[in-house]
């Protein structure tokens, strides 16, 4: 035996009985770093880079083991450092088991997996959830995903998804909060919180991992995996503040998106993961690649082989190489010929190493696979009042002619149309990216119309029609079933797999022969209230001019039927509010409401002004709106001066009052127009919301303060300044009716 080889025995040693001396829970980060120091230190540069590998499992089957044999070896070579997609408390326990015992390192492995909107209990699509404009609940609804997604083993998710998204056509729009970036910014710091809960340590709690960075949602056309071409100032301005806003929230992870930006792949942009991310931000945590995005690399033809792929990854900044293997097997040669150098591969080992430690994987590294936790946690009753109260404030009423809703409990027949009204469809109600969904569990809407009415309402059912098949053999019968009813409720819009991941459409009306089912439905003369399932804005201008009532429910979770019947008969006061605008027609998109003005804003009487010559710029709807069964006043719009500094903060009050006859909860909306600056800004950018609630007849006075960051924008030289000059501010219950006022800063 060597001298070297001595010290490394003894080394080995040393960090072995460190390891399982009780190491405190709470270590200092300073603590954390030495420790990490002495790892590193005795790690082989194979062991490094398999800390930087991460393995894809498989998604669903939770009974059976789930490593094949190559697998198992390299585990046991110390040549994986997390896994995606393997779930159960019993196989993650029985695979950390193999990591900790029979490699070399011991090092605890990380399990990853994608819980976007709840793991058994499932709850709305994230779009739903941000059209509750409560960040409280949306909090709590990733709460008991984490509760639920650590029972299954599962130490980080790879949520929230926090892209902005101004087109509807890109499928991906419902995993996230919508065009705007200060309810996205709201809404990823509230999940942030929820996944990771108020102490990491504490079971129950999961790593965030917030994605896709960045600007996914940009991508051209509307189409997944598309290329994206944007300004910095868009980027910094409209893409970039829900991922910050994650990352001061406490996110540990980040997930680099697949998209290039104006020519440099985000998981291969340093300018992104090192200069921004890290050097801005001060992020400290891991960057993991999106699927297989490193080898991407050689598609976008950046690089012309893997080992090219690779070294640009880790060197950018993608700490963690998801499923491409790429890191693994090409970069021990890149670091031996002198092509990439260890200290970038340590950098990368580092954070990895600093995640788990902060996540206590050191300390209890079976801390999730605790197999009776499953049964006790999994669907809860608890979990279900969450998912129904969220799924609740979710839905958002676009259209309610003469009061038609709320529907009396009492009505004497119902007819229930459509293909996602009964009881065959219901795997489509949970959305996309619900793995573990279990239809028989979602409550569908003829069993929440059910438990709902009065025993003697009759309920006549008929689906009317396929999601998206051709056949309209069944149109006669179901309109036959609406004559004989008094009112016909039609629920209508698209399954499951329709919006999500590489679910892209270029046209956004019902699918299939939905639309001729409703129009058919109509032509009865009966009442009709159209109830649309979907991911995504859907172009509504025949529905919206023709149908009495419109119940925009999403994609609503497990509780959809519960929440939709308490909608529907009134006994939640719909309070939801569109965090995206809906297009008239697919040829207006990207349509969202802070865009610019324009050197020739539209003029009705002059052609050569911004429009289009077959249809209006207005949206259908607009951002922020939904309707209440009561009816909200708003009045006393004051400030607290009309003149402040640059640095001061300025006060503004409303006074809203509920002038209907029912209790309801209104989303008070601040929007914010710099008139005139350095460089062309937003017609309107929202700045700050709060919902209240209110009985019939009480007032209440809403106090936002306006602070000199929510005035500030990038200037001509991308510094954030808050320059002199007027603005203005407006409002109310949408982005569209608001009450305005003015203010003056000075220098
Ligand atoms: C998606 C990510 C997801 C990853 C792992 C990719 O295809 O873009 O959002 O987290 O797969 O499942």
């Amino acid at each position: 035996m060597t001298m070297k080889s001595v010290k490394i025995l003894f080394l080995f040693f040393l960090f072995n009985s460190l390891l399982f001396a009780q190491i405190p829970t709470r270590l200092l980060s300073s603590q954390i770093e030495s420790k990490i120091d002495s790892i590193i230190r005795l790690m082989t540069l194979e062991e490094k880079l398999g800390q930087l590998n991460q393995i894809g499992g498989t998604w669903y089957d939770t009974k059976t083991e789930r490593l094949n044999l190559e697998q198992t070896a390299m585990l046991k070579a110390g040549k994986i450092g997390s896994f995606l997609g393997i779930t159960g408390a019993i196989e993650t326990g029985r695979i950390q088991r193999i990591a900790m015992e029979q490699t070399r390192m011991k090092i605890p492995l990380l399990f990853g997996y994608d819980i976007i909107h709840g793991y058994s209990t499932i709850t709305p699509i994230p779009l739903a959830e941000a059209s509750s404009w409560n960040p409280e609940l949306v909090q709590q609804s990733a709460r008991i995903a984490a509760i639920e997604g650590s029972a299954i083993g599962v130490h980080w998710t790879y949520a929230p998804m926090v892209d902005i998204a101004r087109d509807p056509r890109w499928g991906r729009i419902a995993e996230g909060s919508g065009e705007d970036p200060y309810l996205g910014s709201v809404m990823a710091a509230a999940r942030v919180k929820g996944f990771q809960g108020d102490d990491l340590l504490k079971y129950g709690s999961l790593l965030a991992c917030v994605k896709h960075f960045a600007a996914y949602g940009a991508a051209e056309a509307g189409r997944d995996y598309n290329s994206v071409d944007l300004s910095e100032r868009t980027v910094r301005e409209i893409y970039l503040p829900p991922y910050q806003a994650a990352i001061d929230a406490g996110a540990w992870t980040v997930m680099s998106a697949f998209n290039d930006i104006g020519g440099v792949p985000s998981s291969g942009s340093s300018w992104l993961l090192t200069d921004v991310l890290r050097k801005e931000w001060g992020f400290t945590g891991v960057v993991v690649s999106d699927y297989t995005a490193i080898m991407e690399l050689i598609h976008h033809r950046i690089a012309k082989d893997s080992t090219e792929a690779g070294i640009i990854g880790v060197t950018s900044g993608v700490d963690i190489d998801m499923v491409s293997r790429i890191y693994v097997d090409k970069l021990t040669s890149a670091v031996r010929s002198g092509k990439l150098s260890e200290e970038i591969v340590n950098e990368a080992v580092r954070r990895v190493l600093r995640v788990k430690f902060v996540y206590g994987l050191f300390d209890d590294p079976y801390r999730n696979s605790k197999p009776g936790k499953e049964k006790e946690l999994l669907m809860k009753k608890e979990h279900r009042d969450v998912a129904r109260q969220m799924a609740k404030q979710s839905i958002v009423v676009l259209k309610n002619e003469r009061e038609l809703l709320p529907l009396s409990k009492n009505v004497r027949s119902i007819a229930l149309i459509g293909p996602l009204a009964g009881n065959e469809n219901r795997r489509e109600l949970v959305g996309t990216w619900a793995w573990a969904q279990k239809p028989e569990l979602v409550v569908s809407v003829i069993d929440g119309i059910i438990s709902k009415t009065s025993p003697g309402t009759k309920i006549i059912y008929d689906k009317g029609c396929e999601i998206e098949s051709d056949s309209g053999a069944r149109i006669e019968q179901a309109v036959k079933a609406a004559n004989r009813a008094d009112v016909v409720i039609a629920v209508m819009g698209e399954s499951q797999g329709l919006s999500g991941e590489a679910a892209s459409r270029t046209i956004l009306d019902l699918p299939g022969r939905q639309k001729e089912l409703l129009k058919a439905l109509t032509a009865t003369g009966k009442p009709v209230i159209l109830v649309v399932m979907n991911g995504r804005p859907l172009t509504l201008e025949w529905e919206s001019e023709n149908i009495s009532a419109i119940v925009e429910s999403w994609h609503l979770g497990v509780e959809t039927g519960n929440a939709l019947a308490d909608v529907l008969f009134g006994d939640y006061n719909p309070s939801g509010k569109l965090p995206v605008t809906f297009p008239r027609n697919t040829g207006q998109i990207p349509i969202y409401y802070n865009h610019k003005s324009t050197g020739r804003p539209f003029v009705p009487a002059d052609k050569y002004t911004s429009r289009y010559l077959d249809a209006p710029n207005t949206p259908l709807f607009p951002f922020g709106f939904g309707l209440s069964y009561t009816t909200f006043g708003y009045e006393n719009l004051t400030l607290s001066a009309s003149t402040i500094k640059s640095t001061q903060s300025i006060t503004v009050s409303v006074d809203v009052q509920n002038i209907g006859k029912r209790s309801g909860e209104e989303v008070v909306q601040l929007y914010l127009r710099d008139d005139v600056a350095s460089v062309t800004r937003s017609v309107k950018e929202l700045k700050g919301f709060n919902k209240i609630s209110l009985n019939p007849g009480e007032k209440k006075t809403v106090q936002f303060t306006i602070r000199p960051d929510d005035l500030s924008f990038y200037n001509l030289s991308m510094k954030k300044v808050v320059e002199p000059g007027t603005f203005t501010l407006y409002i109310g219950g949408n982005s569209v009716d608001c009450m305005e006022a003015s203010f003056e800063v000075i220098e």
